[in-house]
């Protein structure tokens, strides 16, 4: 070979964008140590937890805020304050324990991990499953008193909890400082969903929400600050665009302030770079990544869809592509549905049903629906597809099952399956 023939293993040892151990900082789990354009809210909460450190029970709270708007990465920093501030006062006896809703969502779990959390190192742990409910409260009450001191639970998607589970567990918390005063319980909810509070008991409600405190989504200028920071942790801040920095904010401001989402942008960009072996982030690159954060979303979703619920999609997205990007009614949809089902095999659900895929597909974003209604000659539901139809198309035909609905094209008027 001659010599400007390059070496195979070249392409491998350019040197990346990030050094190895900084890469973390892009990562989801990473938690910084500096919050920027939360230090208020950050300091507030201390304020209603500090009465704590002095050995009495602060207000409970609930954190609202859309997702990505920092809550759970504000409460993680102000419990780790709390820790070191504990250190200097001896005084203080604080219990911090972190339940995941989103994981826990059932009484059971939830006093199970209240109890764990208040174990003395040499005792046994509770076990995972098998007791009677009232059996555990009373074993969590006796910990609650035994430990004497001020047990903070923090409940991080409580809404989960309490959609899934209702609100029994929180009533039983709640009532343990109205049946002792050895030792006080302190609630912290987290939660994306203003509205879950509806589904609250008034005696939870009031008990419950004595501090409110909403997290607004942040706008393009705070999310650029933050980008920023988060570059000089991944020691990155040098090799983007201050353009591209600046899309990025501005693209994840666009979609309701959400930090997690740019932070996503901006990783996806940097693995795109390296791949391009490329040493600068540009304006282009967020683009791409941005596709492919997308893409990544609707095929996990769509791919995880069930087999009905996929040919739903599937048949909204034939009608699309060939209406040129239009909506399409129940009756057009529904007709094509039952056509691809038979061929399938398989018999279709009934109208009822599809107008629940509809509602399921529409909450998932997917797509857009509307009721319409036609006064007395009754009410149809209309849906368009979020996504462009062939794009959607491919990711329903990927599947190993529907793969062979590939030649399946409606005909213009009356839709029939070929
Ligand atoms: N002010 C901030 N400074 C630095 N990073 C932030 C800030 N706010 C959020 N982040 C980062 O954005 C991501 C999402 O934040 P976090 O998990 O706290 O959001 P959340 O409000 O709890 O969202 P969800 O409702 O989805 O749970 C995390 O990686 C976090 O580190
Ligand atoms: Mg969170």
């Amino acid at each position: 070979m001659g010599s400007s023939s390059k070496n195979l293993f070249e392409k491998f040892s350019n040197d990346s964008l990030i050094v190895k151990g900084q890469r973390q900082a892009l990562e989801p789990g990473f938690i910084p140590e500096r919050l920027p354009h939360r230090e208020k809210e950050a300091e507030l909460l201390a304020e209603i937890l500090s009465p704590s450190l002095k050995n009495y029970k602060p207000s409970n709270v609930i954190i609202f805020g859309k997702p990505g708007v920092g809550k759970t990465s504000v409460v993680k920093f102000v419990e780790s304050e709390i820790s070191k501030a504990m250190q200097s006062r001896l005084d203080s006896k604080i219990k911090l324990i972190d339940i995941n809703c989103g994981v826990v969502d059932n009484p059971y779990g939830v006093l199970l991990a209240v109890g764990d959390g208040l174990l003395e190192s040499w005792e046994e742990k509770l076990p995972f499953t098998g007791w009677p409910l009232d059996k555990l409260y009373n074993t969590v009450l006796e910990k609650v008193k035994n430990f004497a001191g001020i047990t903070i639970v923090v409940l991080d998607e409580i809404d989960k909890l309490v959609k899934k589970s209702g609100d029994s567990v929180l009533y039983q918390l709640l009532r343990i400082n109205e049946v002792t005063n050895e030792g006080r319980v302190c609630l912290l909810g987290i939660s994306n969903d203003l509205r879950f509070t509806e589904y609250l008991d008034p005696r939870v409600k009031s008990r419950l929400i004595e501090e409110t405190m909403v997290y607004n989504p942040y706008n393009a200028s705070q999310i650029y600050d933050i980008l920023r920071d988060r570059s000089l942790y991944a020691g990155i801040a040098d090799s983007i665009d201050e353009s591209a920095m600046k899309t990025c904010a501005a693209l994840a401001a666009q979609e309701h302030g959400d930090a997690r989402r740019a932070i996503d942008m901006l990783r996806i960009a940097v693995e795109l770079t390296e791949k391009g072996n490329s040493k600068r982030i540009e304006d282009n690159t967020i683009y791409e990544a941005k596709n492919k954060l997308e893409r990544d979303v609707v095929v996990e979703t769509v791919s995880t869809l069930p087999l009905h619920s996929k040919l739903v999609l599937f048949s909204i997205s034939l009608i699309d592509e060939i209406k040129n990007g239009g909506s399409s009614n129940m009756g057009e949809f529904y007709d094509l549905y039952e056509r691809i089902a038979d061929r399938m095999g398989i018999s279709g659900l009934t109208q009822r049903r599809v107008a629940d895929i509809i509602g399921e597909l529409t909450n998932l974003g997917l797509i857009d629906s509307k009721v319409q209604s036609f006064g007395r000659y009754g009410r149809t539901t209309t849906a368009t597809l979020n996504y462009s139809s062939s794009r959607m198309k491919d990711i329903v035909l990927s599947d190993e099952v529907l793969g062979q609905l590939k030649d399946v094209k409606p005909l213009q008027k009356s839709l029939p399956v070929s």
